[in-house]
């Protein structure tokens, strides 16, 4: 059986691109190889936001590239968003690549690997599905979860996506040109993954789009939603979504959603935050600057004030819930005094978790205009202030919790050695169980008493009756943990923040 492996870099869209492939190559008959200089072919999924992320994946190109000078049998495909942004160029600035494949060619990829098989020369498939958009889920064709071997059955979490592509201009970004235009999945296809993942024992669902919030259901399936004026063009069917979600799948116990963008929290999303309690009690809510001036260069579409106004009538209705964002430093003509705005911002609506950049220069970006004139070390510099603030922020936030009684979605083992689980609250805050080692609580909800915090995450104690209530282990301490979350490092973004600062 031929064998494959897959680097993923980049967002959550990717990783869930990632979990698509492995699917359709596993359906394929092909089978996975953790070394890659073992596998018969290797995938390259990459991410080309910034910079740094680009040169990453030339680098690997590159060594992959010599490994082959010596196995010209591996095939070589790099997918995902520089396949998309180079397509054919990627052929000509690195050697030793077969196969460009861009986001929406997923379907397509065992049947150009088969051409290449048959000697096809180098292939660039890069075309976007604007006509019939597909959605690949983590259902099996029979539409029964629980019968897929690719999904694995005792992670208690799960991402669907709602949509794709992005209709926004942001200057600076480059995701509506490697990931089109925006196109809408079916709410009933949406209600059936997801009652699909809980029936096969999921319990939490993050809706994954790159404007989540802008949603419309293409089949015309969903009612207005209590607070939805038909009159403001910032309204969209997402807060009907969510309801639908509520409604009709009712063992789903959180639903989280990301990336919203600022302009479509309308009255109808904060009404259902307020109406439904499977809605998590955070939002990660991208700012980018908290000066007006950059707002305005970044084509945000909003001001600090009615971003500071939006979210506060969330948290007005909803005191408990967390906010984080992701905010870019040193975008083209910031002064100290515009950075200084960002940093009150910060305080003002007091984020509990961001996820910090340093502006970097995209190709096809309206941004390319203007000249990139804050200097690097003055960006490291503002980047590291920003990550300051942000860490006090959370700290003075999870020292309050000291104490208190949370209810843990545990998601799997902690750190080895630590003999803890790890999960997280509804905040998002992690929290490391301890104590309870020869307790069965993977993807159970739990009441904990915190005991202390760490400089990211809470340290905490079943309490006594959760203790009573929970499964002791079949066997001695979770034999194969899936991975826990963990705090942000600095690097790539790759999950829903909160609760630390990262990014770089
Ligand atoms: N809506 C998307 C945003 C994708 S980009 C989502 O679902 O997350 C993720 C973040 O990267 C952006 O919010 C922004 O803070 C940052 N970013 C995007 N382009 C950038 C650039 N050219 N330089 C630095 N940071 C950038
Ligand atoms: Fe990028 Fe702005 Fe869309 S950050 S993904 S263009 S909302």
């Amino acid at each position: 059986m031929p064998r494959y492996a897959i680097t993923t870099f980049g967002c959550q869209m990717n990783v869930h691109d990632s979990e698509r492939m492995h699917e359709v190559l596993r359906r394929a008959g092909y089978t996975e190889s953790e070394d890659p200089k073992a596998a018969d072919v290797v995938v390259l999924n990459t991410c080309s936001v910034r910079e740094k992320a680009e040169q990453k994946l030339l680098s690997e190109v590159g060594r992959l590239a010599k490994w082959k000078q010596t196995h010209p049998e591996m095939v070589l495909v790099v997918a995902g968003c520089v396949a998309q942004q180079e397509g054919e160029r990627l052929l000509t600035r690195s050697q030793g690549i077969d196969l460009v494949l861009g986001p929406d060619n997923i379907p397509e990829l065992p049947r150009l690997l088969d051409d290449i098989g048959l000697g096809a020369p180098p292939l660039v498939r890069t075309v976007f599905d604007l006509e019939a958009p597909r959605f690949l889920t983590a259902l099996s064709d029979e539409g029964d979860v629980a019968r897929n071997p690719t999904v694995d059955a005792r992670a208690p979490t799960a991402f669907v996506t709602t949509m794709k592509g992005c209709n926004e201009r942001c200057s600076f970004c480059i995701v509506p040109y490697t990931r089109g235009p925006e196109r809408y999945r079916p709410s009933a296809e949406i209600i059936a993954e997801i009652a699909g993942l809980v029936a096969a024992g999921v319990r939490e669902v993050t809706l994954l789009g790159q404007t989540v919030n802008s949603y419309r259901d293409p089949s015309s399936e969903l009612s207005r939603a209590p607070g939805a004026s038909p009159d403001d063009p910032d309204e969209s069917e997402f807060a009907a979504l969510l309801r639908r979600i509520a409604a009709e799948v009712p063992g789903l116990v959180r639903l989280r959603y990301t990336s919203p963008h600022p302009r479509h929290l309308t009255p109808s999303l904060i009404e259902a935050h307020t109406d439904l309690p499977v809605l998590a009690r955070h939002v990660h809510m991208p700012v980018q600057s908290g000066a007006d001036r950059i707002l305005k260069r970044m084509i945000r579409r909003y001001t600090r004030a009615e971003y500071v106004a939006r979210v506060g009538s969330l948290v007005a209705r909803l005191p408990d819930l967390s906010l984080s964002t992701d905010i870019i430093v040193g975008f083209p003509g910031e002064t100290e005094e515009d950075f200084a705005a960002t940093l009150s911002l910060v305080r003002e609506v007091g984020f509990r978790g961001l996820f910090g950049f340093k502006y970097s220069q995209r190709p096809y970006t309206p941004a390319r205009k203007l000249a990139d004139d804050v200097p690097e070390a003055e960006k490291s510099e503002r980047l590291a202030r920003l990550f300051e603030v942000s860490e006090e922020l959370l700290g003075a936030h999870l020292q309050r919790l000291a104490g208190s009684r949370q209810r843990v979605l545990v998601e799997g083992a902690g750190k080895e050695g630590t003999n803890a689980w790890t999960g997280r609250t509804e905040r998002n805050e992690i929290v490391h169980v301890a104590g309870a080692e020869r307790l069965d609580l993977r993807g159970s909800i739990v009441e904990v008493v915190i005991t202390r915090a760490n400089k990211h995450s809470l340290q905490a104690e079943l309490s006594d009756e959760a203790r009573a209530a929970a499964k002791p282990l079949p066997a001695a301490p979770p034999a194969a943990p899936v991975e826990a979350p963990k705090p942000r490092a600095a690097g790539e973004r790759r999950s829903l923040p909160i609760v630390a600062a990262g990014g770089g």
